[in-house]
Parts: C-alpha cells; structure tokens; sequence
C-alpha cells in the first residue's frame, strides 16, 4: 500500500491495523519490519498520501477500495487443523466492511486464500439487510521479503481476477487504472477470480517444488560425488527450466511456501484427488527431509554426539535480508541442536529479536550474540543458515583462530569459500557437494 501511495498521489491510502502498537511504529522513524527500501518509500508519501490509523471503521466508510490483506494462518483446529487455511479474520473482516460501509465499494483479496473464498465473501457482504454494492476482486501479491520493494516496481505481472458481470468489469478496470500508473499494461493479467486465487497457490507451488526438487538431488550428490551447484548450473541453462530458484540450501523457510502447499493439497483432497494432492506434499516432505539431514549430517560427523558442544548458527531470519523467522528452518534446526544437548549461540544482523520469540521456551540453554565473531569464539563448529553476503566477507582465519579445534563449518547455504576455508583447516561440509 506504500507503493500504491508513493505511485499514484492521486490515491488517498490509509492503512488501518487493530494493533495500536503497530501502527504507531508505521508512524514512527522506526518501522515494525525490516525490509530494504521501504522507509524512503514510507518517508515519502507518509503524511501526503499515505496515513496509518487504528480506526479501522472510519478507514472503511471514507474508502472506495478496500484491500484487504490479515492473515490467514494454518488452522490449528478442527477439521482441516494443520492443512486448510483459517479464514476466521477474513470473514470477521468481510462482516466489518458489510456493517460499516455506508457507500458502495470494490473489496480486494490480497491475502492469499483458497479458491472460491471470494464467492463466500460475496455471499456474506449482501447477505440480509445490505444497503450498498459490493464487488470482490482477486489481487493476489507476488512480491519477495528482501526484494518487496523492487519486486513491485518492477513486478512480473500483477494479477486481478473479478467476475464477468459488468459490475466486476467495471471493479476490475479501477484496479487496472491504479496499476496501470507504474505496470506496463502488458504486464496486467486479467483472469476470473478462480483462476486468479489459484494462480497465487501454484506459483508459490511450483517455485516450493524447484526448491526441493535441487534439494532433493542435493542428498544424492553428497553421496556420489556430485556437485549440486554443477548440476543446478547444467539444468539450469535450459531456458525451459530456468535458473532461478536452484539453490541447494537447508530448506525453504518464510510464512508462505508450506501454508500455500498444504492449502493446495486439502483443496485437492477435498476434492478427492488424492494422486494430485500426494504429489505436492512431497515437496513439503522433502523440506522437512533436508531440514533433518542436515542435523543428522551435523551429528555423524562430528563423531555423533553434540552433548555439550559448543555451536553457532550464522543466520537466523528465513533468507536474507529480512529479519522474518516465520518458518525458517533455523528453528527446526536449532531444537533439534539442543535436544541433541548442544549449547547454541544464535547470531543474525535482523533476526534475533524474532529469534528470541521463536525459542522462549528454551531460555537458558542459547546465547544470542550480535557480533559474529564473539559468537564464534569458542565454538566446535559453525553452521550457515541464512545466506547474509556479510558472511561471505567474514575472517575466517580469524574465527578459525578463536574455536574449539576441530572445527567444523557446515555450510546450509553454499555461499562460502570451501576450498579457502579447508585450506585453513576447517572440516568443512557443504549441502549437496562432497566434503
Ligand atoms: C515467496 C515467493 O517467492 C513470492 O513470489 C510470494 O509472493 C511470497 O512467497 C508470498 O506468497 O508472499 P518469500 O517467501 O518472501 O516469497 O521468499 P523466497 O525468496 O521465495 O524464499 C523462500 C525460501 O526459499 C527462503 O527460505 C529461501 O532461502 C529459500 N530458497 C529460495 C532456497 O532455499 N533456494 C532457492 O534457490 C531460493
């Protein structure tokens, strides 16, 4: 919405949050998320265009069009619990609009939903005694944490899925119009709304099975001598394949990839597909796979036990440049590492705030340390987890200097200097490359 804002002067944008706390950090010099770019985009328009409110009902009555954008996490319970999103925010959200509203207005699905959620969105905005219009729109968001900001400046392709009724057209072209300011119109797709909700569960499918399919052939190249970043190379330079999103790595992480996957699969099994669902919950399993492999990778070379071992984690948030944890596999990595009876210290530019929340039930038994080289210090061995480029500049020789010897290095990320760092005298282990 910042974007928008920034963009198109034109617009009002006001954002609105049930989380006074929240909002008045969007309000402040220090913005609640970490995300390249976004504070000169904030900067700018804050105060102009862009306004950042509590007062979600008077957000609603002065709008034209509202995008709507809480959470829908994985339900916790029920039927569906642990696969099927829990769309109990979206409704009570719809429910607002429909009870405060008192004009009519284009209702924008930017939350990523199952298919036909906006068909029951519609239902609940005229249900009873409705006085205004209301058109639902899918607008799903592709953008990447890390790269948000440049990700929708320059974005592949927005999408906007509406009905074929001349009232969804006319919605549609509004929204067409307010992208159309920056998005060459070659790059708007228009689409029905189901095939526009679905559209956001297969593309972050697919970019999830790329990921898992490197990862996968990456535990075979650990066992026959192949390299995985040789192979990624070779199959990459197949543009009918392409070469992004071929890094082998210690699993894929961030708030969207599982839930998306395990909302596809309870769709098709819904539906009674279950070959179909079957198949992409493998890639789900190969992420948990190569999260596991690589503790049980870290275990048998450090002579299978970690009792009492000092290790440190370079990288906590799921990728760079963010300080988001949200399903990162240093998480799973890090209770498996203490259940082993390892003392961790955990070090991260962005992250470690986040990190601190994720594991408060293991206080007392980790260290979280700013500095990479006093998290180092004294450790039997260091393992990558987050692919930071700081790390790739890091003295080697100097931490080398400061550990528990032997010392191991297990990269998760491949982003070091193997050879140079062997050379130094680390046991170094790679993913998906011999020793
Ligand atoms: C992902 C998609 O890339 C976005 O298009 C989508 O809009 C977003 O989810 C969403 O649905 O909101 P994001 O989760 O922010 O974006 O980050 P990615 O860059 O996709 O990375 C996801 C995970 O995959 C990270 O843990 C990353 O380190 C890992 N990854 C990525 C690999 O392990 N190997 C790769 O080659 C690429």
């Amino acid at each position: 919405m910042a974007l928008i804002a920034y963009k198109c002067p034109r617009y009002k944008v006001t954002v609105v949050d049930i989380n006074p706390d929240r909002i008045a950090k969007w309000n402040s010099d220090t913005l609640p998320i970490y995300e390249p770019g976004l504070d000169e985009v904030v900067k700018a328009a804050r105060g102009r265009n862009l306004f950042f409110s509590t007062d979600i009902e008077d957000g609603i009555r002065s709008s034209e069009i509202i995008f709507v954008s809480v959470n829908t996490p994985t339900k916790t319970f029920g039927t569906g619990a642990g696969m099927a999103a829990d769309l109990q925010y979206w409704e009570k959200t719809a429910r607002q609009i429909r009870d405060c509203a008192d004009s009519p207005k284009i209702i924008v699905e930017k939350s990523t939903l199952p298919v036909k959620t906006a068909q029951a969105m519609q239902r609940i905005l005229t249900a009873g005694d409705y006085k205004n219009r209301f058109e639902v729109l899918s607008n799903p968001e592709f953008l990447a944490e890390g790269t948000a900001i440049s990700d929708l400046e320059h974005p592949d392709r927005v999408l906007i899925g509406s009905a074929e009724t001349p009232g969804g057209l006319k919605a549609r072209d509004e929204l067409v119009e307010i992208y159309a300011n920056w998005v060459p119109q070659a790059r708007i797709l228009t689409t029905s709304i189901w095939s526009s909700e679905l559209s956001k569960l297969v593309s972050n499918a697919f970019l999830a099975q790329k990921i898992s399919s490197i990862n996968s052939i990456s535990a075979l190249c650990e066992k026959t001598d192949a390299n995985v970043a040789e192979v990624a190379k070779a199959v990459g330079m197949d543009s009918r394949l392409g070469d992004k999103f071929l890094n082998a790595s210690v699993g894929f992480g961030g708030s969207c990839f599982k839930k998306d996957i395990l909302n596809l699969v309870y769709l098709c099994r819904y539906y009674g597909l279950d070959e179909v669902a079957d198949y992409w919950e493998g890639v789900v399993r190969i992420n948990e796979y190569q999260q596991e492999r690589f503790v049980i990778n870290m275990l048998s070379n450090m002579f299978n036990t970690l009792a009492g071992k000092k290790i440190c984690l370079l990288g906590f948030a799921f990728k760079a440049n963010t300080g988001d944890t949200r399903e990162s596999p240093a998480i799973h990595i890090s209770r498996r590492l203490v259940e082993e009876r390892a003392r961790l210290v955990l070090t991260d530019p962005q992250a470690l705030e986040n990190a601190r929340t994720d594991l408060k039930d293991l206080t007392g038994r980790i260290d979280y340390i700013d500095d990479p080289y006093a998290a180092s210090s004294g450790c039997d061995a260091i393992a990558v987890i987050t692919e930071w480029q700081a790390y790739k500049a890091l003295d080697f020789e100097k931490i080398y200097g400061s550990m528990t010897k032997p010392a191991f290095i297990f990269d998760g990320r491949n982003i070091l200097d193997h050879e140079r760092l062997f050379k130094i005298g680390f046991n170094v282990f790679p993913i998906g490359k011999p020793a």
